[in-house]
């Protein structure tokens, strides 16, 4: 008894010893958790029926990154009643393993957008997306008018759909090929409302 008490103290008393056994505890809980969801196909396989974004949505979707929606809108909804009911099924890791990097986000002033795709139609995006004000009189979403006006050219996309490859998306060589003439002459609206609609498609 007496003995254990004193290898006790040893690692209390001293700094290195408390440290590496603290590491050491606290690693092992990290692990326990977070090790089995490398190996989980519930985490690491796709839904059925996910689909790799088309080159319109991916300019779409660094659209959303650049202009910083994601700053105010997270694309996570969490497995709670109150989110359920407003936002749809909760979300699932499977929908989001082609998404480098996924665009979960935390802060909410605005609504959750994982569902987002087909609850409005395009029109109502557009309109929304010149002047919130316009269809939502409450509404403290910045204008984004600069959208309807900026045309892509669509010279870096295939090297957005390449890298997305190399990240495990099944793009084929010629999704790569077509994929400045898919966006080329579009309006960054048109690419974002794309993007937008696609969102939370693949659970149906
Ligand atoms: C400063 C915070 C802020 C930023 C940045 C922002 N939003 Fe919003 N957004 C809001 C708020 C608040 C609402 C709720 C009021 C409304 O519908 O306008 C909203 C609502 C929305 C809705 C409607 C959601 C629903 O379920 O009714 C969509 C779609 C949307 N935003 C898309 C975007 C996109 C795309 C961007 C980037 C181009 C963006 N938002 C940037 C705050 C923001």
């Amino acid at each position: 008894m007496k003995k254990n008490k004193n290898r006790h103290e040893l690692v209390e008393k001293n700094t290195f010893w408390l440290i590496v056994f603290t590491v050491i505890a606290v690693s092992f809980g990290g692990l326990v958790e977070i090790v089995p969801l490398f190996f989980s196909k519930q985490t690491t396989e796709p839904v059925e029926g996910l689909k790799p974004y088309t080159a319109l949505q991916m300019e779409g979707r660094d659209i959303y990154i650049r202009d910083g929606c994601h700053v105010c809108h997270s694309q996570m909804i969490r497995p709670f009643r109150a989110e359920t009911e407003r936002y749809g099924n909760y979300s699932l890791a499977g929908e989001h393993v082609w998404e480098h990097p996924f665009l979960w986000g935390s802060k909410r002033t605005g609504p959750d957008l994982a569902r987002i795709g087909g609850r409005y139609s395009d029109e109502w995006h557009r309109v929304h997306l010149i002047n919130p004000r316009d269809v939502v009189p409450e509404s403290n979403m910045p204008s984004f008018p600069w959208l309807e006006t900026n045309i892509l050219d669509g010279k870096l996309t295939p090297d957005k759909l390449r890298i997305f490859r190399d990240f495990g998306v099944p793009y084929t060589d010629a999704d790569i090929e077509g994929a400045t003439e898919a966006v080329k002459g579009k309006t960054e609206m048109e690419a974002l409302i794309a993007y937008l609609q696609s969102l939370g498609h693949a659970l149906k």
